[in-house]
């Protein structure tokens, strides 16, 4: 029997939408006002970041992966906050080392991707794409994002405007690709390109500076990258993080996300290639750089 069961026999009906229905978009002033979600980041292992979301009206509190326990542990005492939940992307040991040690001390629910249920420590919720996680007054949506790895999920608030994802897409750059293939790993990206454009973006690593390094490769008329490559480099010049960043910046300076571009075209030599075409060529690139 697998340890896990499936998001829809934990969730209340009142809360799912029906089946097939497109999410639901109202003009931003039609927003209802959402209690704030509160979002403490901060940097553990070698390069990865572990964050903490809390609504303070429910009380609860999930960790957005596990890099390191004792990290997490100490921040949530910082904080006084009781951790409930673990909502992992991928089944990488940098981003699920700490379930186990998690769960023993704070008994919370650990979610994870369906397609990696396998390989997720203490796993107890799968989840796939379009599920929608209560989370007091928000739903985090499951967005599917494989290329990474192949079950890799992203998880979307579009009440709170923030959506963490993983080790998919970077400031700057996006993740390498170990278990998908290029195409794939563009349809992830171009999914999370559709969200809206003033959604803010938590990843899993920073990254940023090699990042930007290799994008003034690719793109280097680009006045937007280059102010951002600026800025980058004084803000890590103060240890400080580069991160979340938001997806209107990503648009404009993530040349993964800019296949399109003509100029980048001209530099690949690859004037009329396939998006993702363009897009497997740049990732080649950054492997071998
Ligand atoms: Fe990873």
């Amino acid at each position: 029997m697998p340890q896990f069961k499936p998001l829809w026999q934990v969730r209340c009906h009142h809360e799912m939408a029906p089946l097939g229905s497109p999410p639901r978009t109202l003009p931003h002033e039609s927003y209802p006002r959402m209690p704030k979600l509160e979002i403490e980041q901060f940097p553990c292992l070698s390069d990865n970041y572990a964050v903490l979301i809390h609504d303070a009206e429910s009380g609860l509190t999930a960790s957005i992966d596990a890099p390191d326990a004792k990290a997490i542990l100490e921040r949530l005492d910082a904080k006084g906050w009781r951790l409930t939940h673990v909502l992992n992307t991928h089944h990488h040991g940098d981003h699920t080392g700490g379930n186990q040690r998690l769960k023993e001390a704070t008994g919370c629910t650990i979610i994870g991707p369906l397609a990696e249920a396998d390989r997720i420590p203490g796993i107890d919720v799968a989840v796939s794409e379009g599920d929608e996680i209560p989370f007091g007054a928000f739903k985090i949506k499951v967005i599917e994002t494989p290329g990474h790895t192949v079950g890799h999920v992203a998880y979307w608030i579009h009440e709170a405007r923030v959506a963490f994802v993983g080790d998919t897409l970077f400031a700057m750059g996006a993740g390498r690709i170990f278990e998908g293939n290029a195409e794939m790993m563009w349809k992830s990206l171009k999914k999370l390109m559709a969200l809206p454009r003033d959604t803010e973006i938590y990843c899993g690593h920073e990254y940023t500076a090699a990042n930007a390094r290799f994008a003034l490769t690719v793109d280097p008329e680009n006045a937007a990258l280059q102010n951002r490559a600026k800025e980058v480099d004084q803000l890590r010049d103060k240890n400080k993080p580069t991160l979340p960043t938001r997806l209107d910046r990503e648009l404009e300076t993530n040349p993964f996300l800019r296949p399109h571009v003509t100029a980048i075209r001209a530099i690949l030599g690859m004037p009329y290639a396939p998006d993702w075409k363009v897009f497997a060529a740049i990732r080649e690139r950054k492997n071998k750089s």
